[in-house]
């Protein structure tokens, strides 16, 4: 049966129908425990849903699709390491990475894989001696001198969790040590890091999953070479290290296999940062402080893994974002973290959510009959209050938002934290409730007469200057917009790994639900593919023939005269 012929599917698409005639203030006035009956106490964190336009009955209807999906028999053959990376043919055992039990984890099913345990604590225990290592001073540059800027060179799932993980724990960052992270592929990127650092204090990690990634392997070289000037080719072993899973092309640049880290093709890029590719992160906070980050990873493992669906924070988020989506409509998703640490949140859930779950082709192989993955975007609160809010508030657009905040601040300055989570709170409620013209007229008309006569708004408004009046209607707020408020303790290593974790489930239960292999990323390779036919007609050996009229001009116009 497909999906949207479930009587599941039926049934909320019916409700749908009310629902976008019901106002959140009225679900809200209606029913005083409205924030209990819609709110998560779990882990640590509180999830509060109840600013979403859903019932009780379309919650129920959201979880007997959760059903109907086999959500726990997809947790299951996750877990029993079968190739649900089908197109790929490939185990997802990311999990395996901040395991801390005894118990096997094995890739392809346990009475036929191979435990990959011994495998993950190999490279965590190499990771352990290489930092402190860096740490203390035992491993020095080739002229003597300590270690002091890391560069991670890399791009996608090989850049964007690391970097946003270190952003995120800068309260915990080691002191001597200054991590850099390069991706872009203009020199621009770089060159501006090169220009920081002392090539006899600095080492580069070169971080690719697969080691042929054109943006990463073309920064390698540069930096190589860069280095090679400076120090003389001799140096270059004790000045890069590798992260892969293909040895073989780590050893052909040059890097001492016993210089590489390894992973895993069961472990997707964009799932990577607990495994080698968080190096560049435990060296920033410490590996005390990464087992921690890997630790609250594992505590999100186990909630999901074993909570009821109906108090599970991965799978009710991932049942919001089909209600929002596929039922109410929205085309995107705000994500607005009201931490500043967490500002590069956004951009990494891009990759993680767009690149695992932006697809039109199902598990079948039949091209899917509902949209996917919603746009992401977003900005760290109170940031995005002024820059992009008054269209989440007035511009007339269906846009969920996904408010994260902290109850303890990571960084404190008298007066900041409480207003900034007064900020973040009246985002919601005035996102939620609107305001009517009554009530926009009403204002108006007591800020210019403060002593209102009790003969209601129409003797109240004629005492009011009409000029003044005519600005009601710009004033009103429709309101209705749903939210989802993430409040976490606080952030540190341990929080942060369970948030990331939150998501990555999230992730997977939506594909669960829409019938999406998340774990390949086909949608990439098209325009690989291209830049490798434009690269000869741009650098001129080979002439720019079979190109419609506008990329032949844009490449006609890169030519010097
Ligand atoms: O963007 C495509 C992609 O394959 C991502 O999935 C991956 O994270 C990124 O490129 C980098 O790949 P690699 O780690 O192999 O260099």
């Amino acid at each position: 049966m497909s999906l949207t012929t479930t009587p599941a599917w039926i049934t909320l698409a019916r409700l749908a129908e009310t629902a976008r005639s019901v106002h959140l203030r009225d679900l809200f006035a209606a029913d005083a425990e409205r924030f209990t009956r819609f709110s998560l106490r779990e882990e640590g964190f509180l999830l509060d849903y109840s600013k979403q336009r859903v019932t009780t009955e379309i919650m129920a209807s959201l979880h007997a699709l959760w059903q109907i999906a086999d959500g726990a028999q997809w947790i299951a053959r996750m877990r029993a390491g079968d190739a649900i990376n089908h197109t790929e043919g490939r185990a997802v055992l990311h999990t395996a990475l901040r395991y801390n039990g005894s118990e096997p984890i094995c890739d392809a099913g346990c009475n036929t894989g191979h435990d990959v345990m011994p495998d993950v604590r190999g490279v965590l225990d190499k990771m352990a001696r290489f930092c402190n290592d860096i740490h203390q001073g035992h491993w020095r540059g080739a002229t003597g001198e300590r270690i002091r800027d890391v560069i991670n060179i890399g791009i996608g799932g090989s850049d964007l969790g690391p970097k946003m993980a270190s952003r995120a724990l800068a309260a915990q960052h080691m002191p001597g040590i200054t991590v850099h992270y390069v991706s872009n592929l203009d020199a621009a990127h770089l060159v501006t890091v090169l220009a920081k650092i002392d090539p006899a204090r600095s080492l580069f990690i070169i971080a690719s999953k697969t080691f042929t990634t054109q943006e990463t392997m073309q920064n390698a070289i540069s930096a190589r070479v860069w280095l090679a000037a400076a120090l003389g080719e001799a140096a270059v072993a004790r000045h890069f290290v590798a992260v892969s899973t293909n040895l073989p092309a780590v050893a052909a640049f040059g890097i001492d296999p016993a210089n590489a880290f390894e992973f895993w093709d069961w472990v997707g890029g964009r799932f990577s940062l607990w495994s080698a590719i968080g190096l560049p992160l435990a060296l920033s906070i410490g590996m005390d402080n990464f087992r921690q980050f890997l630790a609250g990873g594992a505590a999100m493992d186990a909630h999901f893994f074993s909570a009821p669906a109906e108090c599970n924070l991965p799978v009710t988020l991932a049942l919001l974002d089909i209600w929002n989506t596929n039922f109410l409509g929205a085309e995107t998703r705000a994500l607005l973290p009201y931490s500043q640490s967490l500002e590069l949140l956004p951009s990494y859930l891009q990759q993680l959510e767009m690149e695992s779950n932006g697809k039109q082709v199902d598990r079948d192989g039949k091209t899917v009959a509902y949209a996917t993955a919603p746009i992401l975007w977003g900005e760290a609160g109170t940031n995005g209050q002024h820059a992009f809010y008054q269209l989440l508030h007035q511009g007339g657009r269906l846009v969920p938002c996904e408010f994260i905040a902290l109850v303890e601040p990571d960084f404190t300055l008298p007066g900041h934290h409480t207003k900034l989570l007064a900020h973040c709170f009246a985002q919601s409620e005035a996102l939620m409730r609107g305001k009517t013209l009554v009530e926009a007229t009403a204002e108006l008309a007591t800020a210019v007469s403060p002593a209102p006569t009790s003969d209601g708004l129409k003797t109240f408004a004629a005492a009011v200057p009409s000029a003044s009046l005519q600005l009601a209607p710009y004033k009103v707020f429709p309101g209705n917009q749903p939210s989802t408020t993430l409040l976490l303790p606080r952030l540190n290593p341990y929080t942060l790994g369970q948030l990331i974790a939150l998501y990555e489930h999230k992730v997977f239960s939506l594909g669960v639900l829409w019938n999406l292999d998340s774990f390949d990323q086909w949608g990439v390779e098209y325009g690989k593919q291209l830049a490798s036919r434009l690269l000869p007609m741009i650098e001129g050996r080979t002439a720019a023939t079979g190109l419609d009229s506008s990329t032949a001009g844009l490449v006609a116009a890169c030519h010097k005269p």
